[in-house]
């Protein structure tokens, strides 16, 4: 079928097709555990187009047979399926009206309400780049601050090969080109070959954990959740049942912040405080 032409739905190879996918979703959930039947059905062909070529199944079908003869494979669509494309400071705006005004109006509220704690949860942190750009910008803006507050951050993924490189915290010259020098030399250690480690005052504000947005329960109740660039995965029902879910993660007046192509279809869960940074608070 040509790009952009239109499936016939009632065609027999269509439906072939279609049961074959969800009999390979089942399969997947069987051996891993994890259940991807939510996740938009377009972002699921086309990771199963690429394990198809990498392991020469000619179809679905075929495809199915190897899973069940390979229980490996599970695991390695699970890796293609969660991509992880990620960056320290990805998408610098937001960072920038993070680190200018969503913190520092949240640590007044919490010194306000004489609370000892921020608690911030990164859902779906890849390899460790936004959890710990986050505990860089914190600890700058705590460095003008004379109290003891304890940061916390939640991170964490599905994707165990990401979590894996967030734990070590390493990474190469090329993927911390989005990082200003002056927090290159304050908080990453030069390494061998040409590498990079987050320095341990700002890995021990990040906790990182395996966590499935989808079947997982809360961390306990958080002030910031960053959540982004993970709804694109999921189909609008899950995405909704989803937006609930992290509305109740949020304690009162929470915020979350989303990717630049996300947004909460229901408006009585969150109120949009900044639609061009996707920043939203959470509504009673
Ligand atoms: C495209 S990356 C985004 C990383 C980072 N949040 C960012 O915006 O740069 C999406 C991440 O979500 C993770 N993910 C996918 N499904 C998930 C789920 N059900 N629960 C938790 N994390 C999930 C993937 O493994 C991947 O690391």
């Amino acid at each position: 079928m040509g790009k952009g032409s239109v499936p016939d739905l009632n065609s027999k190879m269509y439906k072939a097709n279609e049961k074959n996918l969800s009999r390979i979703l089942i399969q997947i959930h069987r051996i891993t555990g994890f259940d991807a039947r939510q996740y938009r059905a377009s972002t699921l062909k086309r990771r199963i187009e690429r394990r198809l070529l990498a392991t020469k199944s000619k179809s679905y079908k075929e495809y199915l047979a190897f899973l069940k003869r390979n229980p490996s494979e599970s695991h390695k669509f699970l890796d293609v399926l969660s991509i992880n494309i990620t960056d320290f400071f990805r998408d610098k705006r937001v960072f920038f009206t993070l680190k200018r005004k969503i913190l520092p109006d949240l640590l007044e509220k919490i010194s306000a309400g004489n609370r000892k704690r921020i608690r911030i949860w990164s859902i779906g942190c890849s390899g460790g780049q936004e959890p710990y750009s986050l505990a860089i910008i914190l600890s700058e803006i705590m460095k003008s601050k004379k109290d003891n507050l304890k940061i916390i951050i939640h991170a964490t993924d599905v994707n165990r090969a990401a979590l894996k490189q967030a734990k070590r915290a390493q990474y190469k010259k090329t993927e911390v080109k989005n990082v200003p020098h002056s927090y290159l030399n304050k908080y990453f250690t030069k390494i061998k070959y040409n590498g990079f480690k987050i320095k341990e005052n700002i890995r021990k504000l990040v906790r990182l954990r395996y966590h499935d947005l989808i079947k997982g329960n809360t961390l306990g109740k958080f002030d910031l959740i960053l959540c982004r660039n993970l709804f694109i995965f999921f189909n609008p029902e899950l995405q909704n049942e989803m937006f609930k879910k992290i509305h109740d993660f949020l304690k009162k007046e929470g915020i979350l912040v989303l990717g630049t192509a996300e947004t909460p279809k229901d408006e009585n869960l969150f109120f949009c405080i900044s639609s061009r940074d996707h920043t939203y608070k959470k509504t009673e």
